[in-house]
């Protein structure tokens, strides 16, 4: 409905912006600043969804790598060619490797040809002409064989384009790896494993990276889905989640322990989005956690994001089993907790401290927040946050704790929490809206009347839905991505209250999604930021240091005719920063009376817009909603623009 009426309302809209208009005077105060912008204030929120880590920004090109999925064979088939034979056993060792107890074992049987295995990819393997691939597998000989590995990438048509060879010597298991690159692009390509000689040989951890990656480490990140993080200069990094942190059952909760060290000793289990929604089964979906804790704190540094992580408090996903840790055995739970902390910050005398050195990191991480639980409710949730409160801050009193108020922005749960953990002194609140774009659009004003006393808000999770929650028809449309940005002045606008914020969810791949809409979109060759990716981006890059006053007729700017405005300083830069959202179907004469400050004559103007609501990005158009930039003459004391329907504009002007 509300889809409908925009669109109708754009043909009108076009029509009235033909129509001059009295300018509106707005007026800016520069010189009263309202309140600081922590550098906090915009951040990413990470969550392995939608094949976001294992198929997506974890580059790992082999799918069950380890052989742990329930099916151990399973993106595995076996093959034969040219008069070669064999056959393959999966052995169990779960008592000498509980943490990764399968591997396979080959029996080559015939002298002539080759037997082998293909791997099919997460959703096929992307793969680029001219880069070097590295191939690598634990192995070891079984007996006094001699069996050789040819490695060969399959292209379009089964068009061999990279091979290598290689032959494991050892009897004991050891790791092998041979690099080779490609001679095409193709984006699903498949992986071979021939194997010829006559003999029997162990195999696990077969595996295969682009040798480029982020930062170009090894077995590292996709190279161009980071970089489209960092191109947001994120103020945080939430990770891991979002309710993968909680499980659909204890059991299958998010341990950051085990996603540390070698990543042949972190167990793989089941994602917990791979039976979520039956309409979306994704029954191939597991964690490797080969993007691990140690990999999540990596990044946030190089991003130069404060880290945040999200620990289970005891309590598996309420949408699910809701499955309890009684009270009395909470005890690993809050040891997670208070050892993540030491692993972070401690040095290397202290336990985990040293761990942290000893994987190659002697320098602290700097973790000044820490998540209790996800998205908990009920008495239950309060009654675990008060032992993990105790525990975190009698230890660590410096550290901020986050705690959730459910899923919902209001309600009797959401009532509940928020008057319980003001009254207890909470440090930082998280709330999350998955809602119309009407309701981002009605609740640009919500902070404007929060306490100011209390604790403040993370606005952890959010995202304007075009159909409703969970629906597979959201779309990351330009009317959402409209309607964020307007609510978005009204984080801003009372950056003293709220100091954080991330849209959710970060990332999707285009063949192996569960939820939709999303932030950034991938194959296995590109991605594309979505109209709502290039909103976050323009609020993150232009935040400022200070928020200033900026008004029309003695009001903040929420919604008057449309339209939505924050102002702030760049005390770095020294310039003034006004982010106007027009989301009505009139153009908008505006003239902004400059007080308190002496301005250079040009400013400088970046503007997301569209005519269209349900105009989106994709990869065949990844621009089709993107920033363009402008000049804008400034006159003295003022400021006059026109500002097209449906459009964003961020305006930068340079102080004399
Ligand atoms: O962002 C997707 C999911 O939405 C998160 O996992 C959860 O916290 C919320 O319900």
């Amino acid at each position: 409905m509300i889809r409908k009426a925009f669109l109708t309302f754009c043909s009108a809209g076009m029509l009235l912006s033909a129509h001059a208009q009295t300018p509106k005077v707005y007026a800016i105060q520069a010189d009263k600043i309202k309140t600081p912008i922590k550098s906090t204030m915009y951040g990413i929120f990470f969550e392995d969804i939608n094949m976001a880590a294992d198929g997506g920004v974890y580059a790992e090109l082999v799918k069950n790598r380890s052989f742990e999925f329930n099916m151990p064979l399973a993106a595995w088939t076996q093959q034969k060619k040219d008069g070669g034979d064999g056959r393959i056993e999966v052995i169990n060792r779960s008592v000498e490797r509980p943490e990764n107890p399968h591997f396979i074992k080959a029996y080559v049987s015939s002298d002539a040809g080759f037997f082998g295995l293909a791997n099919e990819g997460f959703r096929g393997m992307g793969i680029k002409e001219g880069e070097e691939y590295s191939f690598s597998v634990m192995a070891k000989q079984d007996g006094d064989t001699n069996v050789k590995l040819n490695v060969e990438l399959h292209g379009d048509n089964d068009a061999i384009i990279g091979t290598a060879e290689l032959t494991p010597t050892d009897k004991e298991w050891n790791r092998y790896s041979v690099k080779f690159k490609s001679s095409a692009t193709v984006k699903k390509a498949k992986l071979y494993v021939w194997l010829s000689g006559k003999g029997t040989i162990d195999m696990d951890m077969i595996s295969l990276f682009p040798q480029h990656t982020w930062k170009d480490r090894p077995a590292g990140l996709r190279a161009d889905l980071v970089q489209k993080l960092a191109d947001m200069k994120p103020g945080f990094l939430r990770f891991p989640g979002g309710c993968i942190v909680e499980g659909r059952e204890l059991n299958n909760r998010y341990q950051w322990k085990k996603t540390i060290g070698n990543v042949d000793k972190r167990t793989n289990i089941i994602n917990r989005w791979n039976t979520e929604f039956a309409n979306r089964s994704t029954p191939d979906y597991y964690q490797t956690f080969g993007l691990g804790f140690m990999e999540y704190f990596m990044t946030a540094e190089d991003i130069g994001a404060s880290p945040l992580p999200i620990l289970n408090c005891g309590m598996a996903c309420e949408f699910n089993t809701a499955e309890l840790v009684p009270m009395d055995q909470l005890e690993p739970y809050l040891n997670d907790a208070l050892d993540l902390i030491e692993f972070a910050n401690g040095d290397a005398s202290t336990k985990w401290g040293k761990l942290r050195t000893d994987l190659g990191h002697p320098a602290p991480f700097n973790l000044k927040m820490i998540g209790v639980g996800n998205e908990q409710w009920g008495p239950q949730y309060v009654e675990r946050w008060k032992v993990f409160t105790k525990a975190i801050k009698s230890k660590y009193p410096d550290v901020k704790i986050v705690s959730a108020l459910g899923p919902s922005p209001d309600g009797k749960e959401f009532d509940m929490l928020n008057k319980t953990f003001r009254g207890l002194g909470a440090d930082i609140l998280d709330e999350h809206y998955y809602a119309p774009p009407k309701w981002f659009r009605d609740n640009a004003r919500r902070y404007d009347n929060y306490d100011r006393k209390g604790p403040k808000i993370f606005a952890g999770e959010y995202a304007a839905q075009s159909v409703h929650t969970v629906s597979v028809d959201n779309k990351n449309n330009w009317e959402c991505a409209l309607a964020e940005a307007a609510f978005m002045t009204g984080l801003e606008r009372n950056a003293d209250v709220v100091n954080m914020a991330s849209y959710a969810p970060l990332f999707a791949h285009v063949d192996g999604w569960q939820w939709t809409p999303n932030l950034i979109w991938f194959d296995n060759l590109k991605s594309y930021a979505t109209p709502n990716y290039y909103v976050q981006q323009l609020f993150s890059l232009n935040k400022g240091t200070d928020v200033v006053p900026l008004t029309l007729n003695n009001d903040v700017v929420a919604g008057q005719d449309g339209c939505y405005a924050t102002a702030s300083l760049d005390k770095n830069t020294n310039e003034l920063i006004i982010k106007f959202v027009n989301t009505g179907a009139t153009a908008q004469n505006v003239s902004f009376k400059l007080n308190g400050g002496s301005y250079q004559k040009q400013a400088n103007v970046t503007t997301l817009s569209s005519d269209k609501g349900n105009a989106e990005n994709s990869i065949e158009n990844p621009t089709a909603v993107s920033p363009v930039q402008s000049t804008l003459a400034v006159n003295g004391k003022a400021l006059n623009i026109n500002v097209e329907p449906y459009a964003f504009k961020v305006i930068r002007l340079k102080n004399k």
